[in-house]
């Protein structure tokens, strides 16, 4: 229910994202439908709103037909906002900011060019004079560039109008170093400014070499990437934009460069943390063509693709959006009929964008049908296929567009099937491969601009290889509750420059004492030698790319690593010890520091642990969770796929030594005290607090 005072001369009704089929009413009036469940819709109410008395916007939702083969949710789950502007206003989504840099990929430019197309629109019945005020500002907020249009605007007209200006000695935005600048648009009447809104962008070059891969700001950089859905533990597909920024930062701890947003359009403030962090990112769409079907067949139409538009249009300004991907292993990939439709689709997206390549994720048909008319070639799978591809068609640059798919559950190293539990030792369906055999044709063939390993977090849903009663992917390098497997440090080896060395399994293996087990070891130093309480069982060499393993009669006690450099010095080390029994609950965040919006949550990892601290890896205690103070417990989750403990409680039982609480603010700010109890172990308690949200009324929004 919306109260609405004094008078409001235009107002826009939007939502980011509601899973599906919405119809949304305003006081008892349909304003509207919109069958996505990944693209925003948005409303004209500006002469339907009563001001001064309650007015009642009610949504109707059905998610019972699903776009995709994955868990989609259901019901509003992105941001709702009621944007009240003048009759002269700056147009949703109506900034375009393109950057260039004289000579093109250079590391480090002495100025930038800097073109901005804005939209501006008259909703009034008069024509109006108005003058556009853009201003750009520095990573530091200082004013660094300024240009003025003054003109005139029909009635209930739109228009855009271009700027240009040059940014002295501007900061890059790179994957190291993500400089973010601000466009600050002003519409201004008779003086008066009207409108105001903020665009983040950035300043940075890109390039796609057939030979040599990705290169941004003149530089090679390997796209070491991961594909994700959008749902997490606790909280579903309703991620608060908090958790966005948390996964986007555990996934630059294993190093990862890159996200791809499969299979849709992906709620903005995700990008927004993308470009803060410096993540690059394949924006993906939903359909290909006009469709909602999961796969499009014969005979589909690409006339409207109004969900495609919705995707340039919002995304472009992102400096992290690298590709835009159009589709995922259609049926029609590699027919005329494929081609028809991309095309269609690539000239959509040439009407708002022409800054970056146009591509997809093709799992065959690779050489016709789509293959003829992108401007780079994605291969899902099929790492045997890249050399004689690049070597057939040697001007096409390729990537590995999805990769990997290798299963684990993490903490297991037993693979139970009655269970439904699969263990961490490397294997992968039929198509797939394991973290080896994915990245070195990868790595080692300069012409692949890297890859997208699927996933880089478990989501709800297809839990290969098992089913029912299994509810979660065994996919990812981290668990839905962002724990990392064991895969996870295979990549972070190979994704970043410090010695590592990580071996499996935990050394908790009572009742095994004497009979061998399979020690495996990750990591990036090229000989590792291993220990059982202290003694050597052997030093090995460790190919680049590959793994070192020994067989080792099961003892309790101390089982480490040690990693060589070439000159044979200790570069890296891990230990496994064999721990006592749980005796006490521990918990640890990030953020201990909230803001009181109602919405901002910190994830606190639980670990059960023994008498000297050390996390018990067999422990599945059951925990409970209560706040006091000014917050709640927003969710929980413990990265087991076979659970089914609801994610909106406030318990969980730990798997594997660990489980996850999500807390969340209240919109009252004040001291927030989290208890986690379970009956045979020590409790633990975490302080946290919140602050009074910074969003006020002079906050300067995006151009929604
Ligand atoms: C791919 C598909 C993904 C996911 C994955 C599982 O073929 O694109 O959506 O299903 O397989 O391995």
């Amino acid at each position: 229910m919306l109260g609405l005072t004094g008078t409001a001369p235009f107002c826009h009704q939007f939502q980011d994202g509601v899973y599906r089929d919405s119809i949304v009413y305003f006081n008892g009036v349909k304003l509207g439908e919109h069958p996505s469940g990944y693209t925003p819709s948005r409303y004209d109410i500006s002469k339907k709103v009563i001001f001064g008395k309650p007015n009642i916007l009610a949504v109707s939702i059905d998610p019972s037909e699903p776009e995709g083969w994955w868990y989609e949710g259901g019901g509003i789950y992105r941001h709702v906002w009621l944007n009240i502007a003048n009759q002269l206003h700056v147009a949703p989504w109506g900034t375009y900011v393109v950057s260039t840099v004289p000579g093109g990929n250079v590391a480090s430019p002495s100025m930038a060019n800097v073109s901005v197309t804005t939209t501006i629109t008259n909703a009034s019945a008069a024509s109006l004079s108005f003058t556009l005020v853009s201003k750009v500002y520095s990573p530091h907020n200082i004013l660094a560039a300024e240009s003025e249009h003054s003109g005139r605007i029909g009635a209930g007209a739109s228009h855009d109008f271009a700027q240009a200006m040059k940014v002295d000695m501007p900061q890059l935005w790179s994957v190291d170093s993500p400089q973010m600048y601000s466009l600050v648009t002003t519409a201004v009447e008779n003086g008066q400014a009207v409108d105001r809104v903020k665009t983040p962008f950035g300043i940075r070059t890109i390039r796609f070499d057939a030979n040599q891969g990705f290169f941004l700001n003149g530089k090679r950089v390997e796209i070491q990437g991961v594909c994700n859905h959008q749902d997490f533990a606790g909280v579903g597909i309703g991620m608060p934009d908090s958790v966005f920024a948390w996964r986007t930062k555990k996934l630059k701890e294993i190093g990862c460069n890159a996200f791809r947003t499969s299979h849709n359009m992906v709620a903005d403030e995700l990008l927004d943390e993308c470009d803060r962090q410096g993540m690059l990112v394949m924006d993906e769409n939903r359909h290909f063509g006009d469709t909602y079907d999961p796969k499009t067949s014969s005979g589909t139409p690409a006339a409207d693709l109004a969900d495609l538009k919705e995707l340039i249009q919002r995304d472009r300004n992102h400096p992290s959006v690298i590709l835009w991907s159009m589709c995922n292993e259609e049926p029609l990939e590699g027919s005329d009929e494929g081609k028809r439709i991309f095309s269609a689709m690539m000239d959509v997206v040439h009407k708002f964008d022409n800054t970056r390549p146009i591509t997809c994720a093709m799992i065959d048909g690779w050489g016709s049908g789509i293959s003829t008319v992108e401007d780079i070639q994605g291969f899902n799978y099929g790492p045997g296929g890249y050399t004689a591809y690049h070597f057939s068609r040697p001007t096409t640059p390729l990537f590995g567009s999805e990769i990997g798919s290798t299963v684990a559950a993490r903490g297991v190293y037993v693979r139970d099937d009655a269970d439904g539990l699969i263990d961490n030792y490397p294997s992968a369906p039929p198509w797939a491969q394991t973290p080896e055999d994915t990245w070195q044709p990868i790595a080692s063939q300069p012409f692949m601009a890297g890859g997208f390993v699927w996933t880089g977090f478990d989501y709800k849903g297809e839990p290969t290889p098992y089913d029912w009663p299994d509810v979660n992917s065994n996919f990812g390098l981290l668990d839905e509750c962002g724990f990392m497997k064991d895969d996870a440090y295979y990549y972070k080896a190979r994704w970043q420059d410090t010695p590592l060395v990580h071996i499996f399994p935990d050394w908790n293996l009572n009742g095994q004492e004497g009979k061998p087990v399979r020690v495996y070891c990750w990591g990036n130093t090229p000989r590792v030698e291993l220990f059982l309480n202290g003694a050597s069982l052997g030093a090995v060499d460790m190919p680049k790319y590959r793994h070192a393993e020994w067989s080792v009669p099961y003892a309790p006690g101390t089982l480490s690593v040690k990693g060589y450099d070439v000159n044979g010095n200790v570069v890296a080390t891990e230990t496994e010890e064999t721990t006592g029994p749980p005796v006490a609950i521990k918990l640890d965040t990030d953020r201990t520091v909230l803001t009181a919006d109602g919405e901002d949550v910190t994830m606190v990892a639980v670990s059960v642990v023994d008498a000297q601290g050390r996390v018990v890896p067999t422990a599945n205690n059951f925990i409970t969770f209560q706040v006091a103070g000014a917050g709640h417990v927003t969710g929980t989750g413990n990265g087991d796929p076979t659970n089914h403990q609801p994610d909106k409680g406030s318990e969980a039982p730990v798997f594997h030594g660990h489980c996850l609480a999500l807390i969340g603010a209240s919109d009252k700010p004040g001291s927030i005290s989290l208890t986690a109890t379970s009956p045979d172990l020590v409790a633990a308690t975490l302080k946290l607090s919140s602050t009074a949200s910074t969003f006020n009324a002079t906050t300067i929004p995006p151009a929604r």
